[in-house]
């Protein structure tokens, strides 16, 4: 089995199930990913240092070898800050309204790319398979070409893939998907942000297309295909059953005090999650239902992220009002109707939260996956399970068709999907339950690691008639 070469922006030290904080998607999968593999996940440490030395901190840990470079300050405000966070982020999740196009950001991007590309040169040989993850990262492969890498190299993007008349806002677009077109193979999230993808190429770039995802280019071929991501359904499931889940469980449950139902979401505090619009539907729920209000809690769980971006403070200032607010036109003396948590919690405790909440909700504007879904029908009770309700526009619907679905710009379909829930009879519950469960257990992330090194290595991959 060829060596493994990770490379991400951030690199997360595995660490035990219970002492690991609530990390994001792709720290999950990637530990998951990593941890049957000999290899190496390269990455930024984090941290900062006055100027860049290229430096690598090598460690070992959980079965994982982990390399990583400090950052100039610069680097981090501008390329990380900036370019992913300010320009391709809010791009990405269809945002051009939050979206900044400074010049300099582009340039430290590239810059920080090329400082990427110098440092993991020499942890790479010539066997190994170089996969290369998400939007802080899309030219890295063009530049180890420059530099003399001929190893199969893949990129895979965890966030969507705007809408071709989005895309084009961005300066210096065609420079950027012509410098993905070093990979050997881009892996997306959904066939919608594929198509998306294949369709800036056919129209923008002129390129074909063969119906695998084949892309001719330069004398060069190149596989656009979708790997939808999923969790480590095994290590979800002993987290679950774990003295700190039970444990977490009963707590919560015992704070609610007589048959009150609860409402879980659990979120990075980001503007894509739909958290504004969430408390505005719980809100409506409330004022349309009195007789049920006082029977039912919303958990939200939100940690916050990106705090040096205005838009993620701004989204922060709002969830406070918002949140006060509510609670203050409807509570009563003992209960409040939002639990709005700024922390993040290890996983084997949310997995207790999930278990005890009646209802998941799941309701992003705009999501690549979004692991959450799939851990909440993961945690259930197969014999009385909660409810999913979850965006259309989350990466997970089309996979999970059998949760509730709904448009989360609606606070009136989403109120009504809650009352939906709350009164779901158990038969109903059980039967949308288990076939979300067979997915979630199937398409899990050992699976989707297969799948993308398989294709990775060129395996798999023969129709090149063009669509
Ligand atoms: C999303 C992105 C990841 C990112 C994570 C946490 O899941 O796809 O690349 O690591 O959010 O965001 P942060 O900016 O804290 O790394």
């Amino acid at each position: 089995m060829s060596r493994l070469i990770v490379v991400s922006n951030r690199v997360s030290v595995p660490q035990a199930m219970g002492a690991a904080g609530a990390q994001g998607g792709l720290a999950v999968a990637l530990g998951a990913a990593l941890r049957e593999n000999r290899g190496i996940w390269f990455g930024w440490s984090g941290k900062e240092t006055d100027s860049f030395t290229g430096h690598l901190d090598m460690q070992r840990n959980f079965g994982v070898t982990t390399a990583t470079i400090d950052l100039e300050p610069q680097d981090v405000d501008e390329y990380y800050n900036g370019y992913a966070n300010r320009t391709l982020w809010p791009l990405f999740h269809y945002r051009i309204d939050l979206t900044e196009y400074d010049r300099s950001f582009g340039e430290s991007y590239v810059r920080v790319n090329q400082r990427f590309a110098e440092s993991v040169i020499p942890l790479i040989e010539p066997e190994d398979l170089v996969w290369v993850h998400d939007y802080h990262l899309l030219p890295l492969g063009s530049m180890l070409r420059e530099k003399g890498v001929t190893n199969r190299i893949g990129l895979f993007l965890h966030i969507p893939w705007p809408p071709t008349r989005l895309f084009v806002s961005l300066p210096n677009h065609e420079q950027l998907v012509a410098s993905m077109l070093h990979y050997d193979l881009i892996g997306f999230q959904t066939e919608e942000w594929l198509d998306s993808f294949i369709h800036y190429i056919k129209k923008e770039m002129g390129l074909k297309v063969a119906k695998d995802g084949t892309i001719e280019y330069q004398s060069r071929r190149i596989v656009a295909r979708a790997f939808p991501i999923g969790i480590d359904y095994d290590e979800f499931l002993e987290a679950s059953r774990s003295a700190d889940a039970i444990g977490a469980y009963d707590r919560l449950k015992n704070s609610l005090g007589g048959n009150r139902k609860m409402l879980i979401g659990v979120d990075r505090l980001d503007y894509s999650k739909g958290l504004g619009e969430r408390f505005d539907s719980f809100d409506r729920f409330l004022t349309d239902n009195p007789d049920m209000a006082k029977d039912v809690v919303l958990l939200q769980i939100a940690p916050p992220s990106r705090g040096d971006v205005s838009s993620y403070q701004l989204i922060r200032h709002d969830l406070e009002r918002k949140a006060g607010h509510i609670n203050g036109a409807h509570a009563d003396v003992a209960w409040v109707p939002i639990r709005y948590v700024n922390r993040g919690y290890p996983r084997s405790e949310l997995a207790g939260f999930y278990r005890a909440a009646d209802i998941g909700l799941v309701t992003p504007l705009r999501d690549g996956m979004n692991l959450v879904a799939k851990e909440y029908v993961a945690a259930q009770d197969e014999e009385d399970p909660g409810v999913l309700i979850l965006s259309r526009f989350a990466g997970a619907a089309p996979q999970m068709q059998d949760a509730v679905l709904v448009n989360p710009h609606s606070p009136e379909e989403v109120s009504d999907a809650i009352k939906q829930a709350l009164a779901m009879p158990l038969e109903e519950r059980r039967r949308r339950h288990q076939a979300l469960l067979a997915s979630v257990r199937d398409e899990d992330v050992v699976r989707w690691r297969e799948h993308f090194v398989e294709a990775l290595q060129g395996k798999g991959a023969d129709d090149h008639s063009t669509a």
